[in-house]
């Protein structure tokens, strides 16, 4: 299992505990942000991991910025991502179960580093289940690919 990571400034010292756990667990990491404080923008974060997961380089990825929010919008703008920003566990594990999120983002102003390995961890465990959620995965993939229903 590989997995990339991505950061802004917002987010050096959450990227670094994440990274490690994920180290932790087995999982080969990518590290693609930034470790300066400096401020960073962070589409360029979204979007490095967005295309590292988008053409298969890696299993999936996380990102985090101060809300989780512009960095996944940037990384959803990548065709083939679906990047979901979680704050708590329960999202994250429906996220991949329904939605088969290939990545997870949240925000290093928003949760603690407990919370954002749980976070991490259920989206992890979390297996698609496919059958009714995979033509809404599929509706999902039209309006990118048609731009319409
Ligand atoms: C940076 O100040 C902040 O805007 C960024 O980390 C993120 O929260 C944006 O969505």
């Amino acid at each position: 299992m590989k997995l990339a990571i991505g950061n802004d400034h917002t987010a050096v010292d959450l990227k670094t505990t994440i990274k490690e756990h994920l180290e932790q667990r087995g999982v080969e990491v990518l590290d693609v942000g930034t470790n300066s404080t400096e401020s960073y923008d962070y589409p360029i974060s979204g979007y490095k991991v967005g295309t590292l997961v988008a053409s298969g380089e890696v299993d999936g990825g996380v990102l985090i910025c101060g809300t989780g929010v512009g960095i996944s919008l940037a990384a959803n703008k990548v065709p083939g991502v679906r990047a979901c920003v979680c704050s708590e566990p329960y999202t994250a594990a429906l996220s991949k179960r329904h939605n088969n999120a290939n990545i997870v983002a949240f925000g290093a102003r928003v949760v603690g580093d407990e919370m954002a390995k749980l976070i991490v961890d259920s989206w992890l465990d979390a297996t698609y289940e496919g059958g009714r959620h995979q033509r809404r995965v599929d509706l999902i993939t039209k309006i990118e690919t048609d731009g319409s229903l």
